[in-house]
């Protein structure tokens, strides 16, 4: 695939099938997550890669209640007003992220993602990256998600028998699997509201309408 495909097209694919991903399509996403950079190279990380249907189940139901969590606290809410305003879009989120919480105990594949000494997660999104990028080169959907981590990570780590002694914490899970929907370029604001030059709020003087790569270019 096109590095400026999976680039521009890698995104929260979170509606998926219960087809298994191939073993040897898993191993390439790992070993592809750890080539990434980290601080010194200290690669401290650690990946569970849950198969395992019960495993699965376990995980997904604490993400369903974490999700909950989040809902009634961080995101109290979101939901009215991005009706109010007839946010399509957020709507949009919305829904697919309710889906997930609804189905990620039956997901086929979830890549729970382990750091340490690493409060600000620069060390650990590289890889992350590349991991879903890589799944992107396979055809493979994937989410990261974080809900987990906020709000049911001590019975995250408990139930995966992560050593919590050692420093390791669940910096997030990722949900993959055969996405059911398409794939599409990410929407996102122009580049051009968020690019300065030279010093802040100068115009870079570009002329950027749009994604400068779209299914089709060279
Ligand atoms: C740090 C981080 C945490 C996220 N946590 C969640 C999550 O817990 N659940 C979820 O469904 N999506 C989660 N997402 C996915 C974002 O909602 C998604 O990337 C964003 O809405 C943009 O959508 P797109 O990738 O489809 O363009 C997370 C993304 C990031 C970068």
């Amino acid at each position: 695939m096109d590095l400026y495909e999976a680039l521009y097209t890698t995104r929260a694919m979170r509606r998926v099938s219960t087809e298994p991903v191939p073993e040897d399509v898993i191993q390439l996403m790992l070993d592809a997550a750890i080539r990434a950079p980290s601080g010194s190279n200290m690669q401290n990380w650690r990946w569970l890669v849950i198969t395992d249907p019960e495993k699965i189940a376990t995980v997904g139901h604490l993400y369903a209640e974490a999700f909950d969590m989040g809902m009634k606290t961080v995101y109290a809410g979101a939901k009215e007003r991005a009706e109010a305003a007839g946010d399509q879009q957020s709507l949009r989120v919305q829904s697919s992220s309710q889906w997930l919480r609804d189905n990620m105990a039956n997901v086929p594949l979830l890549v729970v993602v382990c750091d340490r000494n690493d409060p600000t997660g620069s060390s650990i999104y590289p890889a992350i990256w590349n991991l879903m990028l890589a799944a992107r080169g396979q055809g493979v959907g994937t989410t990261l998600t974080t809900f987990s981590s906020h709000f049911r990570h001590d019975e995250t780590r408990e139930a995966l028998g992560i050593p919590a002694e050692k420093g390791w914490r669940v910096s997030a899970i990722i949900s993959c699997g055969y996405p059911t929907g398409k794939w599409g370029v990410a929407a996102r604001g122009p580049v051009t509201d968020v690019v300065f030059r030279d010093h802040w709020d100068n115009p870079t003087g570009w002329d950027v309408a749009g994604p400068l790569w779209s299914a089709g270019s060279k």
